[in-house]
């Protein structure tokens, strides 16, 4: 297939584009904007690899500049839609971009996909979304027929996203299928997000501020299976499906921060108890049920993926310091700064 993986310089469309390129024979065009959470160097194995010069090509531009995407979509069998704005804390302070990522770009897209059909020539888009579509869930799991009741503006976005999927895919026949992911980790996660916030920041001895009370539940899911598991979906799943991706991994905060602390041997003492998250959604659980039986189920277990991710952090200090630039330190101080100043021991 000949892949057009918008995104691809992220966290989680770089391991698809190094994975999909290692395991098939697809060709892959990137296009990414390198947002401050796109980083070419997440591709530099790929890029830096003969073996794959044929095959790869790197486009910078915006999936909301329709004639980019239709020049990097030319020959395309498949978009694979990796790009958005993902840090739920930045879109408390700010949601124009998520809506301008996750929503009109994503419109840019749909409409090469119709447009594109409509010329005769088939083109499946795979959207990636999350399981923050479902909300906070009280108890039990979310399946994929479940209502969307986004609690956050990026969650709001992501939902969006899904219902513009689910429309095109109604009104104009476009062939698109939606993946909802669980909270991934991983190598190349760009350091806002709580594991690799708190592994770097502990490998300096920073504080580890953990908001409210810390008993919040996430459901852990490797870079990897979240990778392959878009590719499988891409592969197999019908036209017009959409598609949970679980891990069964569920801890609570507290469980995963004490469990990095004891992989770096640093102290409990680090973490501060800081003030929460607004509309902090307590839980997040999705049924996994439709994508085992199409055939797909997580390999990397939580505490495996955990102590690799762990030390692929402690080795790659350069990657994360280079990522820690002068947006990160406004960023961390607006975030931070008067909330660690009122933490407490945790
Ligand atoms: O569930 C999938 C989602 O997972 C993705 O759609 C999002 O793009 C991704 O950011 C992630 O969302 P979360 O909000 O769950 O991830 P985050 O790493 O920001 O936070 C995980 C938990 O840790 C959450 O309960 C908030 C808490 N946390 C987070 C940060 C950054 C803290 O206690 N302190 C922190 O400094």
């Amino acid at each position: 297939m000949k892949l057009l993986v918008c995104g691809g310089a992220g966290f989680i469309g770089s391991a698809f584009v190094r994975r999909r390129l290692a395991s098939t024979a697809d060709s892959v065009v990137v296009l990414d904007r390198l947002t401050y959470a796109g980083n070419r160097a997440n591709l530099a194995g790929v890029e830096q690899d003969g073996a794959f010069a044929d095959r790869y090509r790197f486009v910078l531009g915006d999936i909301r500049d329709a004639v980019v995407v239709n020049h990097a979509a030319q020959g395309a069998d498949a978009i694979v839609n990796f790009a958005a704005e993902t840090h739920v804390d930045r879109s408390i302070s700010n949601a124009d971009d998520f809506l301008q990522t996750g929503v009109v770009g994503l419109h840019v897209l749909l409409e090469e996909a119709r447009r594109s059909a409509a010329h005769g020539r088939p083109l499946r888009l795979v959207q990636v979304s999350t399981d923050e579509v479902y909300g906070s869930v009280a108890s039990g799991a979310k399946t994929e027929d479940d209502p969307l009741a986004p609690r956050s503006p990026y969650a709001a976005a992501k939902a969006a996203g899904d219902l513009l999927c689910g429309a095109y895919h109604e009104t104009h026949g476009v062939d698109v299928v939606i993946t909802r992911g669980a909270n991934t980790y991983g190598p190349h996660q760009h350091p806002e997000k709580l594991i690799p916030l708190f592994v770097t920041s502990a490998l300096d001895d920073l504080p580890l501020p953990l908001y409210g009370d810390g008993r919040h539940r996430r459901d852990w899911l490797h870079v990897d299976d979240h990778a392959d598991a878009v590719g499988h979906v891409l592969d197999n799943a019908p036209p017009g499906t959409v598609w949970n991706v679980p891990a069964g991994e569920e801890r609570e905060n507290v469980e995963v921060v004490s469990r990095l602390l004891e992989l770096l041997d640093k102290p409990w003492s680090l973490v501060r108890r800081v003030a929460d998250r607004p509309g902090h959604d307590r839980r997040y659980a999705m049924d996994g049920s439709r994508l085992a039986a199409l055939g797909w189920r997580p390999r990397v277990g939580f505490e495996d993926g955990l102590a690799a991710t762990v030390a692929w952090y402690r080795d790659n200090r350069a990657w994360w310091e280079n990522v820690r630039g002068p947006d990160w330190q406004r960023w961390y101080e607006t975030q931070y700064g008067s909330r660690l100043e009122t933490s407490t021991p945790a």
